[in-house]
């Protein structure tokens, strides 16, 4: 989500003559767009800012003038503070209002004021957006749904991105025809619920998800068809059915769980049991046998006991994950998990951590090693960064994406070659399965 909205400032910004720049050096402006989810994501803000106040400085000395942007989670959480604790910033502007950002930049510019904007205004926001120009070619995100109204007791979410709120289903189809049209072959729906998107067609019949997956497969130039993240809550038989009956959506889903522990569930407000997990993972194998699960963990939430991390063990050896993320519980300001007395030692949540992380990755090496000695679909994406020109003869490596979205690196012999892949699916055969890639051939008859 944090990437869609970056590319969308990058939008704005282009289209008050803005260029991009790798570098802070010379900037006019800087924009850094921050995460809020957990503790470490949001320091890091402050370290960023330290390490630019030299590039302001000389920007300055040199007669200009760079403008600091703060944008995400930690500048709606945070706000004015943001402010007092660090003299770079101009702006701080949140994850629901950036589409007000070429008006703040003016306003600092005339002004000579600092500015905050931080209201939601999720509907408004799409509206006013620009066609969209920034992001990868082959592969694109489209936000269907923002915001949550689930309110587990770790989470910032709802209070940082608000009230879920789902777009209309023909400004979502326009979106995806205009990406088609432009070459985008993959379209990734975006929302923090994803799944809960619910909206009224032209009749005011109310769609869910599954009726977007099926109107965008209709556009012929879309070859694959993704969504994330979504609650075991919100997965309807009607979307499980979609992964059977709908060829372009990939076989692929996270699946957040967070824990193993019917305890641990109840006290996070995840309105789930692992019971019911369980059957949601049953449904989809029996129409989906190859489908890829991912998932979310967190371990040391508050009362977590050694049973409570059993349970998730056992969870994950029963369903077998094909790729996951694990974190250690965060305490964050605002939430109720985050007052409770029972927190758990930073110890004992670095040994679960380890624990966690070393059978999801076992998971993860086996998952990969079916695929050795198959052959799979892959869409090329981009060069890999190893193989710039500085030897005419150097191998050339493209990064692709799996249906079941490994990705895969492929050799070709010349610049030629690479360039009629980019871009398009190919057939390729895997040599080899590594922890987090394949390394295939361009498969030839
Ligand atoms: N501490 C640790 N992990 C968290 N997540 C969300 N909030 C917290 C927190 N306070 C994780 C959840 C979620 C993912 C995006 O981040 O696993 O699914
Ligand atoms: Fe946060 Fe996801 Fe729970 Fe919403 S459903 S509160 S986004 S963890």
């Amino acid at each position: 989500m944090n990437v869609y909205d970056s590319d969308r400032m990058e939008d704005l910004m282009n289209a008050i003559g803005y260029e991009t720049s790798n570098t802070p050096k010379d900037a006019d402006m800087v924009i850094i767009n921050t995460c809020h989810i957990r503790e470490k994501a949001s320091e890091k803000l402050f370290s960023d800012l330290g390490r630019l106040l030299p590039f302001k400085n000389e920007k300055q000395k040199n007669g200009g003038q760079m403008i600091v942007t703060i944008a995400g989670c930690v500048a709606q959480a945070e706000g004015e503070e943001i402010f007092k604790r660090s003299k770079v910033v101009d702006i701080i502007v949140g994850p629901e209002s950036y589409q007000t950002l070429p008006d703040l930049v003016g306003k600092v510019l005339r002004e000579k004021k600092k500015q905050i904007n931080l209201e939601f205004s999720a509907n408004e926001k799409f509206d006013i957006l620009p066609e969209s120009k920034v992001g990868s070619s082959v592969s694109a995100f489209v936000t269907v749904q923002e915001g949550c109204d689930k309110f587990c007791t770790f989470c910032v979410v709802p209070y940082t991105r608000g009230a879920e709120y789902c777009r209309p289903i023909e400004k979502i189809v326009d979106d995806a025809k205009m990406l088609a049209d432009r070459g985008v072959q993959e379209i990734y729906f975006l929302g923090q619920n994803v799944n809960a998107y619910r909206a009224l067609d032209s009749s005011g019949k109310s769609l869910g998800l599954e009726h977007l997956i099926e109107k965008v497969a209709t556009i012929p130039q879309i070859k694959r068809i993704r969504y994330t993240t979504s609650h075991p809550r919100d997965m309807s038989d009607e979307l499980i059915n979609a992964h059977h009956q709908i060829e372009k959506l990939m076989p692929f889903l996270h699946l957040p769980v967070q824990s193993g522990s019917n305890a641990i569930l109840k006290a996070m407000n995840r309105k789930h049991t692992r019971q019911e997990y369980f059957k949601i993972i049953e449904k989809i194998r029996q129409k989906r046998p190859d489908i890829g699960l991912s998932s979310d963990f967190i371990v040391g939430f508050p009362g977590e006991t050694d049973q409570d991390f059993e349970d998730t063990l056992d969870l994950v050896r029963k369903i077998g994950f094909a790729q996951c993320y694990s974190f250690k519980y965060s305490q964050r300001p605002g939430t109720p998990a985050a007052d409770s007395k029972m927190q758990i030692e930073e110890k004992v949540k670095d040994e679960r951590l380890a624990v966690l992380q070393k059978l999801l990755t076992e998971q993860q090496i086996a998952f990969n090693q079916q695929f050795e000695n198959k052959t799979i679909s892959v869409l090329f994406e981009k060069e890999a960064p190893k193989s710039t020109k500085k030897s005419v003869e150097k191998i050339i490596q493209l990064w692709g994406k799996s249906p079941h979205l490994q990705s895969v690196v492929v050799e070709v012999e010349n610049e030629n070659v690479a360039q009629k892949l980019l871009g398009k699916i190919s057939q390729v055969k895997i040599l080899k399965a590594r922890p987090s890639s394949l390394v295939g051939t361009l498969f030839t008859n």
